[in-house]
């Protein structure tokens, strides 16, 4: 047989309590798949798949654990309800060798959806960074009870069958909040001094070690860089880490940064950082606890990096978050050497974006999360072979024509470009896009193990549909953006101002800057634009951009924005709320107007090199009607139904190849 490729990542871990067959650890994630506080089916088939594939070690989302803890996405875990399900979920877990931890942790004050937090608790009466929710302080005896009631859930969670819980104290949630001088200002025991300040975490470990039994695993997710001033840097960290592991009570530790402000983003790193951007600083703060399991966490995609990482002694646990929620079966496919068959996460955030628009977890590379037979899945056989003919190479062509051919149908896909991945391609061009490519790269490769029938830069007609005589047409003829209904329909004809897509083609591999201004009209509010907004910025002297809304960036989660304007802020990029792009410009004289979308009153752009616009999209539908009028089956997906985003894409894919 030959040697492991991956042999740190798959040694198993015995130091103290923590029995682990490898070093892969499942992050703690919100799944928002609990039902009524009860632990739902697929929350257990969610945690089952990730054990499957191989993690070895995974952390719950956090579960109800003090009284003061109700809501209904969060499992119960102050009483007896549900004992039932809590058993169930830690079965389904550690028969597959794998230990199920419960996430201690309360939010405290801080909330990123929009409005003041009605319920925050906090060591003080201080805005939470991002809302500016004032909680309410806790009392010394309040604090006491919830310590006893952790610690009760806990033993509970221990009969049910869980190896552990892991304290979350790190992304700016109330025990990060009581370790933190920038949020704790009490002056009694809980706060004051930085003993004081360590305080609750400290009687939480003791109480959990005086009720929970020998073997009872307590892990601390710890801030390791929160990136507020006054706040805890690494130097603080450190000290921490170091304080809160004295003796033998605490069973591994993982670092985790930012907190819950303006570097709310560093929680989860998205594509536009460097990869594994904490690695180091991690290894650095290992240092302090040198006895101590670490944990890094952190935009670790791939299985080599997590090798090297391990194998170069920086870190003695690899944990992801992100990248497991995309392929479960992560691990098992890179020990059995089927990385291209990985479904990589792109660091998109769309995960996120769903959980805080309190849907179940979502991801743009796996259109089946929390799905029963999720990890390592094969499409099973359909009942009948049909031919099938898809018309489009983007991501929901891609995605139906190899899910349709893996189930026994004989498929052909046309594709207009000569290169498979449609838009998403593109935008893989654009600055921190690339990691895009994984959805199609994948897709490529099961279109090729499958079998489909590839016609690529052929403009599909409708004879070129009929010669293939299909039972059904999957149309998945993309969009383009909408030309702005604010400026004449005769400079659309003559291509005076193009759009976003056009702009990207043209622009993309120029190097030299030139002299002028860049106007862009934003009605878009997603990624790609402010990638292209970068592109702008880099080639012109001043980019602005005009948006009829109060603020850019408002269809893209939170953690994206703020790093779009941290991005933006340095650059010579003015945006203008409130403004549209009027047919008062004057292009052969270098003027643009931004006409108020109030007022109308005109405000003049001078030495405008050139005017483009990113607008809601528009479907391509030119083949549907006439396909329709043969008598063919045919079936929209993707953008061409209706314009959204890629995980919308790939579901729809998906779902109309599972239904053919
Ligand atoms: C959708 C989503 C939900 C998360 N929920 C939690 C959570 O409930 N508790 C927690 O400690 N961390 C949570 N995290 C942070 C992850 O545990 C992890 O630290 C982070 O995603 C970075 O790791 P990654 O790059 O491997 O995804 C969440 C992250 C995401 C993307």
């Amino acid at each position: 047989m030959e040697p492991s490729r991956y042999p740190h990542l798959l040694a198993p871990l015995q130091q103290g309590r923590l029995r682990l067959r490898n070093r892969l650890v499942h992050a703690s994630m919100t799944t928002r798949m609990a039902k009524e506080a009860r632990v739902s089916q697929s929350l257990v088939d969610y945690h089952e798949n990730r054990a499957k594939g191989g993690a070895g070690l995974i952390v719950t989302e956090p579960l109800s654990m003090a009284r003061h803890q109700r809501l209904p996405h969060k499992v119960r875990a102050w009483n007896d309800d549900d004992v039932a399900g809590l058993t169930r979920w830690a079965e389904a877990v550690e028969r597959h060798d794998c230990r199920l931890l419960g996430q201690l942790q309360d939010p405290g004050r801080g909330r990123h959806e929009r409005g003041r937090n009605p319920s925050g608790i906090a060591p003080s009466a201080l805005p939470d960074d991002l809302s500016w929710s004032v909680p309410r302080a806790l009392e010394v005896d309040e604090i006491r009870r919830m310590v006893d009631e952790f610690a009760d859930s806990a033993r509970r969670l221990e009969r049910c069958g869980f190896a552990g819980v892991e304290i979350s104290a790190g992304h700016g949630h109330l025990f990060h909040q009581f370790l933190s001088p920038w949020s704790n200002r009490r002056d009694d025991e809980y706060g004051g001094d930085f003993e004081r300040r360590l305080r609750l975490l400290r009687d939480l470990v003791a109480a959990l070690r005086a009720v929970c039994g020998a073997c009872f695993v307590v892990g601390l997710k710890l801030p390791g860089d929160d990136g507020v001033p006054q706040g805890i840097g690494p130097e603080r960290a450190a000290d921490i880490a170091r304080a809160l592991c004295e003796g033998d009570r605490v069973d591994y530790v993982c670092f985790t940064w930012g907190s819950h402000g303006r570097t709310l983003d560093w929680h989860l790193p998205d594509m536009h950082w460097p990869r594994s951007p904490f690695v180091n600083l991690t290894a650095e703060l290992r240092r302090s606890i040198p006895h101590v399991p670490v944990m890094t966490v952190g935009l670790i995609t791939d299985p080599a990096e997590a090798e090297g990482i391990l194998a170069q002694g920086k870190a003695d646990l690899v944990a992801l978050g992100r990248p497991l929620v995309t392929d479960p079966a992560w691990l098992a496919k890179a020990a059995s050497g089927r990385e291209r068959e990985i479904r990589y996460c792109v660091s998109c955030n769309t995960c996120w974006g769903t959980i805080v628009e309190h849907r179940p977890l979502a991801c743009d590379n796996n259109p089946r999360v929390g799905a029963a037979d999720e990890a390592d899945w094969k499409p099973a056989p359909a009942a009948r072979r049909k031919r099938v003919v898809v018309v489009g190479g983007g991501v929901a062509g891609l995605e139906a024509a190899w899910v349709a051919a893996a189930r026994g149908h004989d498929v052909t896909l046309f594709s207009a470009s000569a290169e498979l991945g449609g838009k998403t391609r593109l935008h893989a061009r654009l600055p921190g896009g690339e990691s895009l490519s994984s959805v199609y790269d994948y897709q490529q490769v099961m279109a090729k193990l499958s079998g489909v029938h590839l016609e690529l830069g052929v403009h599909a007609t409708v004879d070129d549909v009929r010669s293939c005589t299909p039972d059904a047409v999957l149309l998945a003829s993309g969009s383009a953006p909408g030309w702005p209904a604010s400026l004449p329909e005769s400079w659309r004809e003559e291509g005076l101002v193009p759009d976003v897509r056009t702009l990207a083609l043209d622009l993309l591999d120029r190097r030299q800057r030139q002299p002028g201004t860049a106007v862009l009209l934003d009605q878009d509010h997603t990624e790609g634009t402010y990638a292209m907004i970068e592109v702008l910025a880099r080639l012109f002297e001043r980019v602005v951009v005009a948006t009829p809304r109060e603020r850019i960036a408002g269809d893209v989660p939170l953690v994206t924005a703020l790093g779009i304007h941290r991005r933006l802020a340095p650059l010579p990029v003015e945006v203008r709320p409130f403004h549209e792009l009027s047919a008062e410009s004057r292009l052969e004289d270098g003027v643009a107007a931004l006409a108020n979308v109030y007022t109308g009153k005109l405000a003049l752009v001078e030495d405008v090199a050139l005017i483009g616009y990113s607008t809601p999209r528009v479907p391509d539908l030119r083949l549907l009607a006439p396909l329709r009028v043969l008598g063919l089956r045919v079936e929209t997906i993707g953008d061409c139904r209706m314009p959204r985003g890629v995980a919308a894409a790939t579901a729809e894919g998906y779902a109309t190849a599972i239904a053919l």
